[in-house]
């Protein structure tokens, strides 16, 4: 939620940082703003909407001249996106500026004490009480400055801020939100990810928990809270400019769609070696694993329903129960976890804030911890024991796909792993194993198999509601195709378990009700075949997803969807894709953003 970004260097701030806003937008995109330094005086642009209107208003940052600045793209927490209360915040008498990602929960009280000491307060913004603190706290040395005034923050931040009395100097902070430095030549940058920073430089610092950071265009020092100077080694992004764009396709979430081949070979591949499923980065010995008597899976949204995808291979190949939770329940429900509980904790970001509750809150309890993860160096990645990456490359579309399927093929080979330390046989484990290496050409051709997919779109896109409905695996995927569909086209979309319709749900079905069926499990087609024809007779739309050569749902049907004959148990990453597929086509019959969805952003990193 929130993007922040900063630079100093050679060239005029402004179009650097709005062009690294551009690249951070889809973390929050209700309104915007830049702070731009220039002969010791700080001049600033705040609009609403989107950078578009940004670009506009300062004629593409050319009417604030300087070469230090920093910019925010806004996800509204407190206060209306009005331009008052978009970034940057400016102190009272103008000498500083300050961008911020996070929560600050001791605001209220801050402003009060404030407000007591003469300040005045031009937002209804938690961020305000920053700017003030520093002018409060600023006696010619910005570093006292900040430790002081970050000694006084409760809650979560990544900060950037600039003061008029200190030309050609950006300064950063972060607890509990992303922050990342940019190491260029003759120019340094910070930014909430990395996105940002690619096309300037592939050199970057990750910032700790409270540490701050003085970027000059030649010098980069990084101080902890205590103002000690703190050595941090330079990582290298391995991902290229290329990644982070829309490379021809007309939106980013079609063009991640259709990596979804090479992303999940890029998962899988390097993990398959002589035929065994290997995880150099795993330090759970069999051993250990044998201690284990449940697993827990815990994340939010689409890594929820990755986890509940997942869970029915995981069970059959390690024999031990999988409990699925809520992070935003999990974190409050007084779990019962101990050393004998394996954590999941899945999440694209690595900076969801209830998963990192969640985790925090089960590490304290003793569980072992194991994260699958996206973003390298993300806090989710540095807290867990383990740490298993899905390397899909950046995603930038706020709907996840790649995502998604990465998350469900580390699962699966999880699942293939432990269970061999638990004692698979090994002429199933060698069937297993070619069954994975199998499923990036598998995407593809569901992919391929699809191509009527734009068309039904146009007979779907203006139903009232839509109903998924499965069983075991589809149904966990019905949970991701409805979230897929609300979400981008605003359809009201609706998953159920497809046993559960004729307890309450049936009521719903009317003539020309839509109801995606998801039949892919030929032990169990049966079954759902019953739900087909029960909502049919009540005048339902069909349209079923199943694997190829099933004849018998052609007849029953009105409208098909296909993945390639594969085995069920790792059927969900390729179930998926006509559902992405459907929503996105859906999405755009419906004129809709579908990159920005409304009220959305990609990264929530706020409870
Ligand atoms: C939906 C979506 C969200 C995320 C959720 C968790 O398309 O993207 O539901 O899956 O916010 O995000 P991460 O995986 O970053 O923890």
């Amino acid at each position: 939620m929130c993007g922040i970004v900063g630079f100093t260097g050679m060239q005029n701030a402004a179009p650097v940082l709005l062009e690294g806003l551009k690249k951070l937008e889809y973390r929050g995109y209700d309104s915007a703003g830049i702070a731009v330094m220039n002969n010791e005086a700080i001049s600033v642009s705040k609009v609403t909407g989107r950078i578009a209107n940004l670009c506009a208003r300062t004629r593409d940052g050319a009417d604030l001249p300087g070469t230090t600045g920093i910019g925010h793209t806004r996800w509204a927490t407190h206060g209306a996106p009005t331009e008052e209360n978009a970034h940057p915040h400016l102190s009272n008498d103008g000498r500083f500026a300050v961008v911020h990602n996070g929560i600050i929960e001791n605001y209220l009280s801050l402003r009060d004490e404030l407000r007591q000491d003469g300040y005045r307060f031009e937002s209804e913004t938690d961020t305000e009480v920053i700017v003030h603190l520093i002018e409060l706290y600023y006696r010619g040395d910005m570093h006292e400055a900040l430790v002081r005034t970050t000694n006084r923050l409760s809650g979560s931040y990544a900060l950037g801020v600039i003061c008029s009395d200190e030309p050609g100097k950006i300064y950063a902070a972060r607890e509990a939100s992303p922050l990342i430095l940019g190491v260029g030549i003759r120019e340094n940058f910070f930014a909430s990810d990395v996105t940002a920073l690619v096309s300037h430089t592939r050199n970057v610092i990750y910032l700790e928990d409270g540490e701050f950071a003085e970027l000059t265009k030649d010098s980069v020092r990084i101080f902890d809270c205590l103002n000690q100077t703190v050595e941090k080694k330079i990582s290298r992004i391995a991902w290229n400019v290329q990644a982070a764009e829309k490379g021809g396709f007309e939106h980013f979430m079609m063009k991640e769609i259709m990596e979804q081949p090479g992303a999940v070979k890029a998962t899988i591949a390097p993990r398959i070696r002589d035929g065994r499923v290997v995880f150099d980065e795993l330090t759970l010995t069999a051993e250990e694993l044998r201690e284990i008597r449940q697993i827990v899976i815990t994340a939010c949204g689409s890594a929820y329903y990755a986890g509940c995808a997942a869970r029915y291979a995981l069970e059959r190949l390690t024999h031990i129960p999988v409990v699925l939770e809520l992070a935003s329940e999990l974190r409050y429900s007084d779990p019962l976890i101990d050393e004998h509980t394996l954590l999941i904790v899945i999440s694209q970001s690595g900076e969801t804030a209830d998963t990192i509750a969640a985790l925090k809150e089960c590490k304290a309890r003793g569980a072992r911890t194991l994260a699958v993860v996206n973003v390298v160096g993300s806090t989710v990645a540095k807290l867990a024991d383990n740490t298993v990456y899905t390397w899909a490359g950046p995603e930038i579309a706020v709907a996840t796909t790649k995502g998604y399927t990465t998350q469900v093929s580390v699962l699966y080979l999880l699942a293939v792993y432990i269970g061999d330390r638990l004692g698979l046989l090994e002429n199933e484990y060698k069937t297993l194993v070619k069954d994975l290496q199998h499923l990036p050409r598998r995407i593809q051709q569901t992919i391929d198999l699809n191509a009527s997919i734009p068309d039904l779109a146009k007979k779907y896109h203006s139903s009232k509601a839509l109903f998924f409905i499965g069983r075991n695996t589809d149904y966990a995927v019905s949970l991701e195709g409805a979230l897929k569909m609300k979400e981008i086209s605003y359809l009201h979309s609706e998953a159920y378990a497809a046993g559960e319709l004729k307890h309450g749900t049936i009521a719903l079905i009317e003539e020309h009700t839509p109801v995606i069926a998801l039949c892919c499990n030929p032990a169990i087609m049966g079954k759902t075949l019953s739900n087909i024809v029960e909502v049919k007779s009540r005048g339902a739309e069909v349209l079923a997803l199943t694997f190829r050569s099933n004849q018998k749902i052609i007849s029953v049907a009105d409208d098909l969807l296909f993945i390639p004959d594969t085995d069920p148990l790792f059927s969900a990453v390729t179930e998926i894709v006509p559902l992405q597929l459907l929503a996105y086509y859906v999405a755009k019959e419906n004129g809709c953003d579908i990159d920005k969805p409304k009220n959305l952003a990609k990264s929530v990193t706020v409870e």
